[in-house]
């Protein structure tokens, strides 16, 4: 149930070449429709700017003739400069949704999944299920009264398959978003394993939120004296280490929420969106809190969230666990051992109740990114979950098995 490894034999290999020449065929398909997109954003004067044309899809396809799993890569990216000129060069190989589907994860091989935890999305809860709960031949080492686990690819001692706080620990910065760890996971890992011998596929992951109840949710953990101040805002090759802070002192307890919202360049506001956007190409955290290309910015940076979570192996809703389970483990084929817990929404509704209507719409306003990135992530999860479901022969007993996780262990004893 938890082999990881395609089978090798004729039949298999068989199988495996129609399925990419399969693959091959859709991903020219991907191609034209990406040109068309970028066509489309022309259109939509994005790119009258001829540099702004590298905004166009950075993970491009290189086909050859063999049948290994390094055709699917992403190709090095080319140097892009826009608003702020800060160079960009994204050169590890990463793995889309259809590409993690069609291949499986390899564990053994050179396979690593990369969560990327974006404060007050339920991401803990999740990163906790990732080390102690998947089926696996070798599950993640868990030693008591350490707050890590060791989650080894079988027979090695220091190769690590999950790139996550619960595993490796924050190597690349507290809450590392997209711009960081595409940046710095391949020499965290070089590091990590003392040798830079082979090059890895990374399977990115992500988790986002209904961004009011995230916002609120990191404003009162912000209330409570929270800072997140050790994050390295890394970006472009250099590190943001004097971002001003919203608050005197050393953090803000306390804090009302009519004045964490009227400090302008609070990184709460549409934090999901910064998180997953490639900031290299808005100028990284420069000119953070001027209005100047305010309107270019955003629309930079929404434009390329929307693409890098589309581009992600996996990304899951807080508020649709058991589509978000159901998705992870069709696309990496490995199963849960205990169901995501949905959160109970009437304490979030409560405290959407407590505030007056001004306020609301403030929030929401200060986050409108964030609800454009989440109204594409809820269309394109149903996607997912339309595609999955159909291409599995056996969605009803799965399905079960993540909406009444303890009914279907009766069901599979019988088999
Ligand atoms: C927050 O700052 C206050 C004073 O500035 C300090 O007394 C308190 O311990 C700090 N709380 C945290 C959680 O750091
Ligand atoms: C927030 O900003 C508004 C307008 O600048 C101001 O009137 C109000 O007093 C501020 N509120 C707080 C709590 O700082
Ligand atoms: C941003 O605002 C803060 C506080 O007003 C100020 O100290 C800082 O110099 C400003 N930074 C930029 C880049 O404008
Ligand atoms: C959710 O929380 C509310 C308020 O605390 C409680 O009344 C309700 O029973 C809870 N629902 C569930 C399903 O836990």
């Amino acid at each position: 149930m938890s082999s990881l490894v395609v089978p090798c034999n004729g039949e298999g290999n068989m199988k495996r070449w129609v399925k990419m020449i399969r693959l091959i065929g859709g991903l020219c398909l991907v191609t034209l429709l990406g040109i068309a997109y970028v066509s489309y954003l022309c259109h939509n004067s994005l790119c009258l700017a001829p540099e702004r044309s590298n905004l166009s899809p950075r993970y491009s396809v290189i086909s050859s003739s063999s049948s290994s799993r390094s055709e699917i890569l992403s190709s090095p990216t080319s140097m892009v400069k826009l608003i702020g000129g800060f160079p960009s060069k994204v050169n590890i190989e990463s793995v889309a949704f259809e590409d993690a589907y069609d291949m499986g994860f390899d564990i053994t091989s050179r396979d690593v999944i990369v969560f990327l935890h974006i404060q007050k999305t339920g991401g803990t809860t999740f990163g906790r299920h990732l080390v102690r709960d998947l089926n696996l031949e070798n599950p993640c080492n868990c030693p008591r009264k350490r707050k890590r686990c060791d989650c080894f690819r079988p027979n090695t001692v220091n190769e690590q398959w999950l790139f996550s706080r619960y595993s490796t620990g924050w190597k690349c910065g507290l809450h590392a978003d997209w711009t960081e760890l595409t940046d710095c996971v391949e020499g965290a890992l070089d590091e990590y394993e003392g040798s830079s011998r082979k090059r890895r596929l990374y399977f990115f992951i992500t988790v986002l939120r209904d961004p009011i109840h995230r916002y609120l949710s990191e404003f009162r953990h912000v209330q409570r004296g929270a800072t997140w101040k050790s994050a390295r805002h890394w970006c472009g090759g250099q590190e943001f280490t004097s971002l001003p802070h919203c608050y005197k002192g050393s953090n803000w307890t306390g804090v009302e929420l009519d004045e964490f919202m009227n400090c302008s360049y609070n990184l709460a506001h549409n934090r999901q969106t910064r998180m997953l956007a490639d900031l290299t190409l808005a100028g990284c955290y420069t000119g953070y809190n001027t209005t100047a290309d305010q309107l270019e910015r955003d629309r930079i940076l929404l434009q390329s969230a929307k693409q890098n979570l589309a581009s992600m192996a996996y990304f899951g809703l807080t508020e649709e666990q058991a589509t978000s389970q159901y998705i992870f483990e069709r696309t990496f084929h490995l199963d849960f051992a205990n169901p995501f817990d949905q959160a109970n929404a009437t304490l979030s509704a409560q405290a959407i109740a407590e505030l007056t209507p001004a306020q609301i719409e403030r929030v929401r306003q200060l986050n409108s990114l964030d609800n454009e990135l989440l109204e594409f992530a809820r269309h394109l999860l149903q996607e997912r979950f339309k595609m999955l479901k159909r291409r599995d022969p056996h969605f009803r007993r799965n399905w079960f098995r993540v909406i009444h996780p303890h009914k279907s262990e009766r069901t599979t004893e019988t088999h």
